[in-house]
């Protein structure tokens, strides 16, 4: 049951291969957080499939939009506004979750807020934390290699980010030259769980000066030059240990050049139990989601949504032709054109 002047959010996330809504209350958080996942679908493949995605999506989406229903025993006129990510991300995905959102925008006559995915990333640890700006934000995913710094809502600066592979891109390339299966950082993980104390090896160090910037294709390449040389173990948790401590120095430089102290990691990287370790050592504030929210997921999509409703940032019934789905727009660009 809903409240008096309690606003419902319905936050819909299709910008890669996983299909999500989420249900936020202005008044009481999150609600509920429900998530179809396609991993299976691309398994055989070994990565995604693009167009595959955006096909599972078609399917689920309406899978999950009545489970949501049906779960909390609401009706969609129940829901006051909807808040869906636009962009970055495949483009046939990011059109399935914009062209849902557009038809019950119309049908129900509600306003539509538009999300970028590395913002929803970014805000996902406020579903559990309450951090402080202003903040360093290590955005570590598929897709994505970036830090932020962070002054407050819509004040978000990019300093740093990679020159070339994603650091989930380098788990996912590895697993596959290592014969582990999609997608690659949990794959690392489980295997490495059978063994105690691999032989570690010696990966080159990327970016030896004080550039603030991620590379992970050198580390690729030396372990395609050198997966027969080794014991499997002993590459696994090698090349693991070798996109970790990157990351690590990277986010190391940062903190010093901005004399941040803050952090915050999100994205599906940050479930890798050992840079949770290695960031926990750190002599910093840091914060780090729960894992469902770490990987791809709408409840951070329906919280950026709330907060960006308040500030009265919509689009209208009458202005849908404006969502514009766009596979590559950066964040500082987003949000300018939203302002
Ligand atoms: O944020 P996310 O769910 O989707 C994108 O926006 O890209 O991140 C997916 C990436 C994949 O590359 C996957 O291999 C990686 O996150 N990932 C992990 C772990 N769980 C997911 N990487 C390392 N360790 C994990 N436990
Ligand atoms: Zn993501």
């Amino acid at each position: 049951m809903k409240h008096d002047e309690e606003k419902l959010c319905l936050g819909i996330e299709t910008s890669c291969d996983d299909t999500a809504l989420a249900l936020y209350s202005s008044k009481r958080g999150l609600i509920d957080n429900l998530l179809s996942s396609q991993v299976n679908a691309h398994k055989i493949y070994n990565g995604i499939v693009p167009e595959l995605c955006s096909r599972e999506h078609t399917k689920n989406i309406y899978i999950l939009f009545y489970e949501l229903l049906e779960k909390h025993k609401i009706k969609p006129s129940d829901i006051d506004f909807l808040a869906v990510t636009i962009a970055p991300g495949l483009i046939l995905s990011l059109l399935v979750g914009a062209s849902f959102a557009s038809g019950l925008s119309y049908a129900l006559d509600i306003p539509i807020v538009p999300v970028h995915h590395i913002e929803a990333h970014i805000y996902s640890v406020f579903l559990e934390y309450n951090v402080e700006y202003p903040f360093l934000a290590l955005v570590v995913s598929g897709g994505h290699t970036e830090i932020y710094l962070v002054k407050g809502f819509e004040h978000y600066e990019l300093i740093g980010k990679t020159l070339d592979d994603a650091a989930g891109e380098a788990f996912d390339k590895g697993a596959v030259l290592l014969g582990l299966q999609y997608p690659g950082g949990s794959a690392i993980e489980k295997f490495l769980s059978s063994y105690e104390n691999p032989e570690t090896i010696d990966f080159p160090i990327p970016i030896k000066d004080d550039r603030i910037v991620f590379s992970f294709s050198g580390l690729k390449t030396f372990l395609r030059e050198n997966k027969d040389k080794y014991p499997k173990d002993a590459l696994v948790f090698s090349y693991q240990e070798a996109i970790v401590n990157h990351i690590i120095r990277t986010l190391q430089k940062a903190i010093k050049k901005t004399a941040v102290n803050r952090l915050v990691v999100v994205g599906g990287v940050a479930a890798n139990k050992r840079l949770r370790e290695k960031l926990n050592a750190l002599d910093i504030e840091c914060y780090i989601p729960s894992i469902k929210y770490c990987t791809d997921n709408a409840a951070m999509v329906s919280l950026v949504g709330n907060m960006r409703f308040l500030k009265g940032k919509y689009y209208k019934k009458s202005d849908l032709h404006k969502l514009n789905p766009d596979p590559s727009l950066r964040l500082e660009d987003f949000v300018r054109s939203i302002c």
